[in-house]
């Protein structure tokens, strides 16, 4: 029987550049591909470029460019660099389209629909020279914990300790240098803690087959034992100055506040998929739609699977989708055992490689010999 399967790898930000490290991804998936392929199955592998968000906004202003001159010189080099390596997707898209715009607001106002959306105030850094609310990674500050200078605003890089933004003492913007004040805005959350969302997952992730053993077991920890409410509401929006989708309103009015991107981004796998059957002429609904014959994979690294075996079912479940068939995830490259990095050298990039002249296919099958179906880490 010829099986109709969907495929994705998880989409590369548009702020830099492809290095060794995700490559371990793309070759896995596109050698699982080409395997189904062999096999005659009709196999689609579709990926895109993650495009949205305050780093992709601010790294185009340092370079001086719109964002949108920033998203295309860096899907031509996303792109380059893939075919570099022989991965062989059958669209390679972004998440800035009409497709991916259109679904998120479908999704988004499904889940309204249904009672999962709720908006309610919260308060955040916000920089008062550069006139912005401030994502974690951009306020900096010493440790609560041990005091070393210049953490970032979730977790310590010497004691390992994770800690709410406001937990930092001296805070200061990473943007403008200032110190952050505190400023309330209103947002949108996704419930997560709707007991439909709760028991749809309880069910989802423990089907046999859907997740890893240890990614269900994970999903076991996060969503608590069973009675047990852990799953806490999720702010998918952002305020302006943010570079994006505008949320709608009912009447399909522009809110002011922005989808953040990890909204946006696993839509950017049906915004993909769309724009390849417009070009393919596919039935795109024999592939999304609820009840679908067909079967979707996401392979992504573990360091995502709260977004795709939790967010991301749910949202689509309650949106009115089918859901993926199976998640698979694997773990990270390091090099000598360590964590990539440029200070010791051992940070790769795609193109870095292949200017010296190194042949890809070697790279290539060190990956498929050291891949197997686990999330351990892989050594080069
Ligand atoms: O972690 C990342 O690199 C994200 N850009 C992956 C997004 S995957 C998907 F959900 F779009
Ligand atoms: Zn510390």
């Amino acid at each position: 029987m010829t099986r109709k399967i969907l495929v994705t790898s998880a989409l590369p930000y548009a702020n830099g550049a492809i290095h060794l490290g995700h490559l371990v991804e793309y070759i896995q998936t596109d050698i699982w591909t080409r395997f189904q392929k062999l096999r005659g199955h009709e196999c689609w592998h579709v990926c895109a470029d993650d495009t949205h968000g305050t780093p992709i906004m601010l790294r185009a202003e340092a370079e001086g460019i719109t964002p949108e001159q920033l998203i295309e010189r860096v899907h031509a080099e996303h792109s380059r660099d893939f075919a570099g390596f022989h991965v062989a997707f059958d669209n390679y898209y972004t998440t800035h389209s009409d497709e991916t715009r259109h679904y998120s607001e479908d999704i988004f106002g499904k889940l309204r629909a249904a009672g999962l959306i709720e908006v309610r105030a919260i308060e955040q850094y916000y920089d008062p020279v550069k006139r912005m609310f401030l994502p974690d990674r951009f306020i900096k500050g010493e440790c609560p914990k041990c005091g070393t200078p210049d953490q970032y605003g979730d977790a310590c890089e010497s004691c390992g300790a994770a800690y709410a933004p406001t937990d930092l003492k001296n805070p200061y913007s990473a943007v403008s240098g200032a110190p952050p004040v505190l400023k309330s805005s209103d947002h949108f959350f996704f419930k997560l803690s709707d007991p439909r969302c709760q028991a749809f997952l309880r069910q989802w992730t423990q089907q046999e087959e859907r997740l890893q053993p240890e990614a269900a077991n994970k999903l076991q920890e996060w969503l608590g034992a069973p009675g047990e409410n852990k799953l806490t509401d999720w702010d998918i929006s952002r305020d302006a100055p943010y570079f994006g989708f505008e949320i709608p309103d009912e009447s399909g009015k522009g809110t002011g506040k922005y989808f953040y991107v990890w909204l946006d981004a696993p839509i950017g796998y049906m915004g993909s998929f769309r724009n390849f059957c417009t070009k393919k002429g596919l039935d795109f609904d024999e592939f999304w739609g609820k009840g679908s014959k067909t079967e979707l994979y996401h392979f992504i690294g573990k360091d995502i699977l709260y977004f795709h075996a939790l967010f991301w079912p749910a949202e689509l479940e309650h949106a009115g989708y089918r859901t993926p068939t199976k998640v698979f995830a694997h773990g990270f490259l390091t090099v000598d055992g360590a964590k990539m990095s440029k200070s010791r050298g051992t940070f790769i990039s795609a193109e870095s490689y292949l200017a010296q002249g190194l042949n890809p296919e070697w790279l290539r099958y060190y990956f498929a010999a050291k891949l197997n179906g686990t999330m351990e880490d892989i050594d080069l």
